[in-house]
């Protein structure tokens, strides 16, 4: 397909890591501004929804398909700005998240290093705010370029308006919102965060933990320990968020299950983890139905075999959040995001 063209009735399933669903009504890929404003007016003009597509690591697409236009981004620019104590890493929404460490480490600055391993473009990283072993997305965002694409207006995005908090941003509330380009804040001269458990563990192994380099092979590895990567079968990384309770509501629930895993978000909040819940509490490693299922390794993570459809996905964790209410009073919350419906 020629850049800028327009193509009707795409299956997307096989542009998703999760690889179910049907097809999009239409079809356009983005590698520069322009590409994307284009899209924009297409959009406009047919009065249909716009849907940004990177590397499909976070979504579902529903079997019915996507009645609007799927906008794959593919910016692949990368910038960087030498500001004496730090530097300004910019690139396009379509560069995977992988290169984007990779470019951070191979130059020896901090700050994403946690981070490697996560399957993603830089545009969902943002939209996601993405977190893993301590660090967030958040921590070293600048600023992001967008397009609305209801109105064609261009606005920079800086740390405020961007609204992060655990696993959502602007970006995922106001879907209106195309991100273009995301600039990030990484420091020449960092101590690595390693308080996490599982780096704690390699560093007591003696596993070198001092570079980012070091870092981000020793995250790789935890990752590939962990999360299944098999071939034929599709995942979106975590499917749900781990919950965050009001205090009070998290002492109630300790009392119960005094060997939760619980982490103080603030004064008032505490996350607690839900692949404990489901393993300890509901016995729910490698649970399926149909062809998808809860990974054994790693039960927040939903596995979908070849052939299994969205709605046996969807199946399985509507399911899987009834048995958690009835066996807790919370309502998980999806962390993946069905394309088509917005949060
Ligand atoms: N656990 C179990 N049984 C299991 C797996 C885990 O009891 O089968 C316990 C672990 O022992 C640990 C706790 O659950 O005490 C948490 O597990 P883990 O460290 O794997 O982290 P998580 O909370 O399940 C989150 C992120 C991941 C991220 C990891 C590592 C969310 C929704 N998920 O998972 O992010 O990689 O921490 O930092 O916050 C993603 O978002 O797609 C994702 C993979």
């Amino acid at each position: 397909m020629r850049v800028g063209q327009v193509s009707e009735n795409i299956p997307i399933a096989s542009l998703t890591t999760l690889g179910v669903g049907g097809a999009a009504r239409f079809f356009m890929e983005a590698r520069t501004d322009k590409d994307v404003e284009d899209a924009v007016a297409f959009a406009q003009h047919h009065t249909l929804p716009l849907f940004p597509l990177g590397e499909g690591s976070n979504i579902l697409v529903p079997d019915t398909g996507i009645k609007g236009v799927v906008l794959k981004m593919s910016l692949q620019d990368v910038q960087i700005k030498d500001d004496g104590d730090s530097i300004l890493l910019i690139t396009g929404t379509g560069v995977p998240w992988e290169k984007v460490v990779d470019e951070a480490a191979a130059r020896g600055i901090f700050g994403i290093e946690n981070l490697a391993g996560i399957p993603g473009s830089m545009g969902g990283a943002a939209v996601q705010n993405i977190g893993a072993y301590g660090a967030e997305f958040a921590d070293t965002f600048e600023y992001a370029d967008s397009i609305d694409s209801t109105t064609g207006i261009e606005r920079r995005i800086n740390r405020v308006d961007a609204s992060f908090a655990y696993r959502t941003s602007i970006f995922k509330k106001n879907r209106t919102l195309i991100i273009t380009h995301v600039a990030l804040r990484l420091a020449k001269q960092a101590i690595p965060n390693i308080a996490y458990a599982d780096l704690e563990s390699a560093r007591a192994e003696g596993i070198p933990l001092t570079l980012p380099i070091e870092v981000v092979r020793a995250v790789r590895s935890i990752r590939a320990r962990k999360f299944p990567r098999g071939v034929g079968e599709g995942t979106a990384g975590s499917f749900f968020k781990n919950p965050v309770l009001p205090r009070a509501r998290f002492d109630e629930l300790a009392k119960h299950f005094p060997d939760m895993p619980a982490f103080s978000q603030n004064e008032d909040t505490v996350k607690i983890s839900l692949a404990w819940l489901l393993d300890h509490v509901l016995s729910l490693r490698g649970f399926s139905l149909g062809r998808a299922r809860l990974y054994e390794k790693q039960p927040l993570v939903i596995v979908a075999s070849a052939g299994a459809r969205a709605a046996e996905v969807d199946a399985l964790a509507t399911e899987v959040a009834r048995r958690v209410f009835v066996a807790t009073g919370i309502c998980i919350e999806r962390e993946v995001e069905t394309f088509g419906l917005h949060e």
